[in-house]
């Protein structure tokens, strides 16, 4: 399956240049080692709207199957990834968060800490992970097994799938 992903990363800084975006590489990384197709990579400072308009053009013109966000997931006043989802999502898909969350608790109590959500708008799966690097690899081996299977069922059985 061809699978086309679209990487979003939330971030002040990093939006205005003042903060390297090493989270997207890492995601950009491990979708490479899967085989599939990096469609667009994006940076966004923390504002709602402007992470809906992105997530909606990922979804309803460029039709990835796939978007993954780094960053926002938090507690602070400026972490807004999970609204701005919410916002934009036709179906939740709880699974991924509570699976990331279960195993990265293992790792460190700061796991909770995390918000993030996944949901499905039309044929397009959206899941957010945590900002740093390494919650990003940590998070991400975990629902890797888990989402070529997954992205197969999203296109429908009969391969009604946006390429
Ligand atoms: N999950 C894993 N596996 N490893 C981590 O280091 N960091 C946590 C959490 N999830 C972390 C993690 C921390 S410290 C925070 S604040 C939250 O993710 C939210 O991160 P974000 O606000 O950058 O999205």
């Amino acid at each position: 399956m061809n699978v086309r992903v679209a990487i979003l990363t939330a971030s002040d800084l990093g939006s205005r240049g003042e903060r390297e975006d090493v989270s997207g590489d890492t995601i950009e990384e491990m979708m490479a080692g899967m085989g599939w197709e990096l469609a667009v990579r994006d940076i966004v400072p923390d504002d709602s709207d402007e992470i809906v308009s992105r997530l909606k053009y990922y979804s309803d013109e460029l039709r990835v199957q796939l978007v993954l966000t780094t960053g926002g997931t938090g507690l602070s006043p400026r972490d807004v990834m999970p609204e701005a989802t919410l916002r934009v999502i036709d179906r939740e898909a709880p699974g991924f968060a509570e699976a990331m969350r279960a195993a990265s608790l293992a790792k460190t109590p700061h796991a909770m800490l995390s918000r993030a959500v996944a949901g499905i708008r039309s044929s397009t799966l959206i899941v957010n992970l945590p900002g740093s690097p390494r919650a990003v690899r940590e998070n991400l081996e975990v629902i890797l097994p888990a989402l070529p299977h997954g992205l197969e069922k999203l296109c429908g059985d009969g391969g009604d799938c946006a390429t």
